[in-house]
């Protein structure tokens, strides 16, 4: 077979029956690339246009109509062929991970000023950052609406329940993200804390934030490698500082096999900088590889995150996410060698341009999980499949935004291209998971039998 770019981004081997007929990414087809070229350029005319024209309508008052007028030629909501809702039954075999971002006046869904449960690192609006129109795109499904996020309805959802979240500390931005989002229908602020009294600001080990008038908990477990990282063997080589057991958990491991809802993400810190580099090998049993590449280290550990997830989690009560990659948007570098994203306030709708590291990552995941299929009934873990939309929001993240409001604006070589802004991107993967979370309860609540038999 030769090898050819749309063959490198093929599509991972499918998991779930409504996956089942993917198609390639069209996007990195050549004629479509063009195709493509012309409508991001025709988009960014548009957008111009239409901010300008929102600017000027602003000074002069002009009516809601034309205001609607525009949104129509933007494919916002006031303007949509009718689809099916994804929760309706009909809506069960739409792909709710491709579709496209709609600009909706509408949204964001909370303002962080209004979030006291956010890291400085995140408030970028609050930190300086002068445009908003991040804030402003809603995923769009092609083939379905999404359920428009109701953080009572989640909550009450969520009564005497917990909601977990491990990973590294993108899990984490999406943690805050959905604290943030529940958080904006309780009125009393007092009434949600940290179970330890721990601030937010602290970056170790685990937080748990209790919604008191829920019993519900809200947890971040910090556990960027998901196995367990730890003193080398005894007699171990000098230069080994730590050795990342590939086929152990991390050690939170017992605290969030109980969960409620438990949301995995990992693959930020499988690369050679924050593995050998410091000193980190690899190992297996008693052995430490010191030859064994990362890629096949990470391929390893997520094997023993899906064995554990099998073996270990009632997968009948906790309902299990695995977020797939999240894209890093350094353009001309990475972060240490002046790799920037700041100016960037548009999504790239075109083929996006993130390091080929992203579809590695992500392949790598998507391998193992069909792998693991066969093995296990359908539907065991629910894939937040967000890589690919993801890739087009280069306008999300922090960029020179994160240094809290005292301090302002980092110096330009210091950007921070892979987290996000809050309100933003990770609030779209909470909306996706949201919209499993319900679906999944619905269909719960039918083949429950206390509810079959009338009483
Ligand atoms: C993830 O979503 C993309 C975009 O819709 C799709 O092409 C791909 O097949 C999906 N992957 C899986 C494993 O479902
Ligand atoms: C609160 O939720 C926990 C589970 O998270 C449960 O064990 C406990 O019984 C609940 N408490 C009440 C009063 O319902
Ligand atoms: C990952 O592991 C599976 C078996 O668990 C194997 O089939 C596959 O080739 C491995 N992939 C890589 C990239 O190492
Ligand atoms: C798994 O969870 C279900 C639903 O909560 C429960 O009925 C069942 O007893 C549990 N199974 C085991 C082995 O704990
Ligand atoms: C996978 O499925 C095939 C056919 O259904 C079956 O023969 C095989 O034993 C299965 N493998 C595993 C690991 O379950």
């Amino acid at each position: 077979m030769t090898k050819n770019p749309s063959q490198e981004f093929e599509p991972m081997p499918t998991y779930f029956d409504h996956f089942k007929k993917f198609k390639r990414l069209r996007l990195f087809e050549p004629s479509v690339g063009i195709l493509g070229f012309f409508l991001v350029t025709v988009c960014i005319i548009c957008c111009f246009f239409y901010l300008d024209y929102r600017a000027v309508a602003k000074g002069f008052q002009i009516s809601s109509n034309s205001d609607r007028f525009f949104r129509l030629k933007f494919g916002g909501h006031g303007h949509e062929e009718k689809k099916v809702e994804f929760l309706e039954e009909r809506g069960s075999e739409c792909d709710v991970f491709d579709g496209d971002w709609v600009w909706d006046e509408s949204y964001p869904l909370y303002q962080s000023r209004d979030c006291r449960f956010l890291d400085d690192g995140f408030r970028c609006s609050e930190n300086g950052r002068p445009d908003l129109f991040y804030t402003k795109w809603r995923w769009q499904p092609k083939d379905c609406n999404l359920p428009r996020f109701d953080a009572k309805l989640m909550l009450e959802k969520l009564r005497n329940k917990r909601v977990v979240f491990v990973g590294d500390s993108i899990g984490r931005n999406q943690w805050e993200s959905l604290l943030c989002m529940l958080s904006s229908v309780v009125p009393n602020k007092d009434s949600i804390y940290e179970v330890n009294g721990s601030p937010i600001t602290n970056h170790k080990g685990f937080l748990l934030f209790k919604f008191t008038d829920y019993n519900c908990t809200v947890e971040y477990y910090r556990a960027p490698f998901l196995v367990l990282q730890s003193r080398p063997p005894p007699g171990s080589p000098q230069k080994i500082k730590t050795t990342l057991k590939l086929d152990q958990m991390d050690w939170t491991s017992t605290k969030w096999r109980a969960a409620d809802v438990l949301v995995f993400n990992t693959g930020h810190w499988w690369n050679f900088e924050k593995t050998i580099r410091g000193g980190c090998y690899f190992q297996e049993g008693a052995e430490v590889k010191m030859e064994m590449e990362v890629d096949t280290a990470y391929n390893k550990s997520l094997d023993t995150v899906l064995d554990w997830i099998h073996r270990e989690v009632n997968t009948s009560k906790t309902h299990v996410f695995f977020r797939t990659y999240a894209p890093v948007h350094f353009r001309g570098g990475d972060w240490r060698t002046g790799g920037s994203c700041h100016m960037e306030t548009l999504p790239e709708l075109g083929s996006p341009l993130v390091p080929s590291q992203t579809w590695a990552r992500y392949n790598i995941l998507g391998n193992i999980l069909s792998s693991h299929s066969n093995a296990s009934k359908l539907g065991t873990v629910d894939l937040l499949n967000v890589t690919v939309m993801t890739s087009q929001r280069k306008d999300g993240h922090s960029s020179l935004y994160y240094l809290g409001p005292k301090v302002g604006p980092a110096p330009v070589h210091r950007q921070d291209c892979s987290h996000w802004c809050l309100p933003g991107v990770p609030d779209t993967w909470n909306e996706l998971l949201y919209a499993l979370f319900l679906k999944r309860e619905d269909s719960r609540m039918q083949n429950s039998p206390a509810l079959q038999s009338p009483e």
